[in-house]
C-alpha cells in the first residue's frame, strides 16, 4: 500500500497492510472464493477499507462519523472502488443494528478500540460480526510506543504518568483515550472465543526517527521499512511500539 507521492506513509501502514494481505489470501484460499465479505468497523475515509476494495473484495465500512463517509465515498470513486465498497453510519457499540451477525470473511477494527466506550463489548460484537474461520484485524495504540515517544521529546513527567496511568494517556491534553499493552489486547481478543494468531509491534522507529534523515538519505526509507519489518515480529519490540497489531481467527 506504499503511495509514491506520500512515501513516508507507508511507514505508518506497510507491516499491517502485509499481514492483512497475506491473511486475506489464506482467507480466498481456504473459502474457496476470489471476493470476501469485508467489514471495517471504525473504517473512516478508508484508509484499508479502499486498497482492501482494490484487492477485489466486498468492503462494508461502519463509522460514527458522517464527514468519513463521505470520504470514504469521494475516495471509492476515485479509485474505482464505488460498486465494491458500502459506508454505513453506526458505531461498534450498536454494530448490529446496522450489519448482520456473523456475516463476514474478516472484520478489520484499526484505531478504534482506543475510541470506542466498553473495549470489551466493542470487540465483542466485532468478533460477533464474523463467519466460522473468518479473521480478526485489530490494531491498537500501545503504551509503551507513547511512554518512550514523551520520554524522548524530554516529556518525562509525561511520560510516567502515561506508565502509571490505567488508561495510559500522558495527561488531560492527551487525544488518545486508551492505549494498550500486547498482553491486555492478546487478553481481549481471547475473551470474545477467537484464537489468536499472530502480533505485530508496528511503528516501533518511524515515530521517533527524526524526518530529514528518512528524506534525504539515498535509500533511508526503504531500509527503515526492512527494519520495520524485521522488529514487527519480535516480542521483544512490542512493548516499545507506537500500535500494536493482533491478527486473530474463529473456530
Ligand atoms: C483513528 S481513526 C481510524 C480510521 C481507520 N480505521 C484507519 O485505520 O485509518 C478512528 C475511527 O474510529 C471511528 N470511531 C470512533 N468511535 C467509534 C465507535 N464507537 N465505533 C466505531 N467507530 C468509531 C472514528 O469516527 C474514526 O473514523
Amino acid at each position: 500500500m506504499s503511495d509514491p507521492l506520500r512515501p513516508r506513509a507507508s511507514l505508518r501502514t506497510a507491516v499491517v497492510w502485509d499481514v492483512l494481505k497475506d491473511a486475506l489470501e489464506r482467507r480466498v484460499k481456504a473459502a474457496g472464493r476470489d471476493a470476501l465479505d469485508v467489514l471495517d468497523t471504525g473504517g473512516g475515509s478508508g484508509n484499508f477499507a479502499v486498497p482492501v476494495a482494490r484487492l477485489g473484495h466486498r468492503v462494508t465500512v461502519v463509522d460514527p462519523s458522517p464527514n468519513a463517509l463521505f470520504a470514504l465515498e469521494r475516495r471509492a470513486a476515485e479509485a474505482g472502488v464505488a460498486d465494491r465498497i458500502r459506508g454505513v453510519q453506526g458505531d461498534a457499540h450498536g454494530l448490529f443494528d446496522v450489519v448482520e451477525r456473523g456475516g463476514y470473511d474478516a472484520v478489520l477494527c484499526h484505531g478504534v478500540l482506543e475510541y470506542v466506550d466498553d473495549p470489551a463489548e466493542g470487540l465483542a460484537n466485532v468478533a460477533g460480526a464474523l463467519r466460522p474461520a473468518g479473521t480478526l484485524s485489530l490494531l491498537a495504540a500501545g503504551l509503551g510506543g507513547a511512554v518512550l515517544a514523551r520520554a524522548l521529546a524530554g516529556h518525562f513527567t509525561e511520560a510516567r504518568r502515561a506508565l502509571t496511568d490505567p488508561a495510559g494517556r500522558w495527561g488531560e491534553g492527551d487525544p488518545v483515550p486508551r492505549r494498550f499493552t500486547a498482553e491486555q489486547l492478546t487478553e481481549l481478543v481471547t475473551a470474545t472465543g477467537l484464537q489468536v494468531g499472530a502480533v505485530h509491534g508496528v511503528r516501533v522507529f518511524a515515530d521517533l526517527v527524526p524526518g530529514v534523515l528518512v528524506d534525504t538519505e539515498p535509500g533511508a526509507l526503504d531500509a527503515l521499512l526492512k527494519l520495520e519489518a524485521a522488529a514487527a515480529e519480535q516480542p521483544a519490540f512490542h512493548s516499545v511500539a507506537t500500535q500494536l497489531h493482533v491478527l486473530a481467527e474463529r473456530d
